[in-house]
């Protein structure tokens, strides 16, 4: 089965800080996309890959990948145009036309994975593919949450508290039949900050796999840290 990721790379890392591109920011020498992208070829279960970088660092980051089996294009303005782009690269404008039979063009499942979670476990990938192949047509990896949780008015004072038995925090890899996530993005507004969600506005079912904490995303300098102290761990 052919199963193609798009790795949106093309964020800035506001909240990092790092005055580099979040992506491009090293982990223990190795660039964080780098890192995301090793991770989804080390599953053996992904034959290609589209990242999606911010303009200045096209050369840079097509550098990183050659000889991999990895397309590097120009990512846009918010994440839901990065991975957008990306998908037509891989389907092509057109792609809804061409893939209308079941052995049409282009891939026949598409994960959209954050270059911001670069310890990732390769078997997390594996499992997101395994439940698609086995018929799901859009499958989150997912965490239970561990805090307690409130709901709060404007000023911070709490209005009850969720039960939370029921939630769940929602992780990448995603996967998606590729007919089911090009449908999403024809329907899409212009952002949103998760891919199934766009297929949930579609009225279909979207199924949960066991995350792992280990897929979290490094979003602010504490991350970066706790990823540098859990790559020593294993190093050591
Ligand atoms: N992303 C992207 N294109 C954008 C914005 C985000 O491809 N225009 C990607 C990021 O590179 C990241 C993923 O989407 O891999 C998740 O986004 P986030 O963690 O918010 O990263 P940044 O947008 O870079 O960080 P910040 O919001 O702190 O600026
Ligand atoms: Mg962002």
């Amino acid at each position: 089965m052919n199963v193609a990721a798009i790795v949106p790379a093309a964020g800035s890392g506001v909240r990092l800080g790092a005055g580099v591109p979040k992506a491009f920011v090293e982990l223990a020498g190795v660039p964080i996309v780098v890192r995301a992208v090793q991770g989804l070829l080390a599953s053996g279960v992904v034959d290609q890959v589209v990242v999606a970088v911010p303009e200045p660092l096209l050369a840079e980051a097509c550098a990183l990948f050659a000889g991999d089996p990895v397309l590097v294009i120009v990512g846009g303005q918010d994440r839901t145009t990065s991975v957008r782009r990306a998908l037509e690269v891989l389907c092509g404008a057109h792609g809804r036309e061409r893939s209308a039979g079941p052995e049409g063009d282009g891939p026949r499942v598409v994960l959209v994975h954050d270059a911001a979670r670069p310890l990732t476990p390769p078997a997390l990938v594996a499992s997101v593919v395994a439940s698609v192949a086995a018929g799901h047509g859009a499958v989150v990896p997912a965490l239970p949450l561990a805090d307690t949780v409130k709901r709060v008015d404007a000023v911070g004072a709490v209005e009850s508290t969720v039960d939370r038995s029921a939630l769940r925090a929602v992780q990448t890899p995603q996967g998606f039949r590729r007919e089911v996530l090009q449908r999403a993005y024809a329907a899409a507004g212009e952002s949103a900050t998760d891919d199934a969600g766009l297929v949930e506005a579609l009225g279909e079912r979207v199924v949960t796999v066991p995350g792992d904490a280990r897929a979290f995303k490094v979003t602010t300098a504490w991350d970066l840290r706790i990823a540098e102290l859990l790559l020593g761990e294993e190093s050591s």
